[in-house]
């Protein structure tokens, strides 16, 4: 047999299982299952799968609400693209946008205060990856995914874009600044 010409005998496909394909099958199934059932242990014992909520919401509307946080409490901007860094009051709903290839604006928090992390897309998947701590969090068009997030440390956090999303998929980065509380 071939690929090019039909095998001979017609049903080749019934041929019992040989024990070694069959070991595999199992192996490759039973590894399956240790995969699945690590993720909710990780939720459960680890500390990147978070709990996150998700709600549908529209590009414009994410827009309107993260243009509204940036009005209000922009305290600089950085870069040649003028990225607006935003400090918003502690206990906050703070709002970041994924787009093509950009994150926007950038958030500035305070070290042991809690913010509602509102995550939504402009186009099309993205992934947002908060470094060195390895969070990741999947950012879809049409719906948001809002964390609950509490940063234990003062520094500058690397924001990088984890979800093939293009041809500048590589320069979508950004950051996060966690700073602390103002007295
Ligand atoms: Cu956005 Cu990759």
């Amino acid at each position: 047999m071939s690929a090019i010409t039909p095998p001979t005998t017609r049903l080749w496909w019934k041929q019992p299982l040989d024990r070694v394909e069959g070991m595999w099958i199992a192996i490759a199934f039973a590894w399956c299952l240790v995969m699945f059932f690590m993720m909710p242990y990780w939720h459960v014992f680890g500390k990147q799968n978070l709990a996150n909520e998700a709600y549908r919401t529209t590009p414009e509307l994410h827009t309107q609400k993260t243009q509204a946080m940036i009005d209000k409490y922009k305290v600089r901007e950085e870069t040649d693209l003028k990225i607006p860094v935003v400090h918003p009051p502690p206990g906050s709903d703070v709002y970041l946008i994924a787009r093509l290839w950009q994150w926007w604006p950038m958030l500035e928090l305070e070290r042991g205060k809690t913010y509602r992390l509102h995550l939504a897309s402009m186009d099309w998947l993205h992934g947002f990856s908060l470094q060195p701590e390895n969070i990741n969090i999947e950012v879809h068009p049409n719906y948001e995914h809002v964390v609950t997030v509490t940063p234990t440390k003062a520094m500058t956090y690397s924001i990088v874009c984890n979800e093939y999303c293009g041809i500048n998929h590589h320069t979508m980065a950004s950051r996060l600044y966690v700073v602390e509380p103002a007295k």
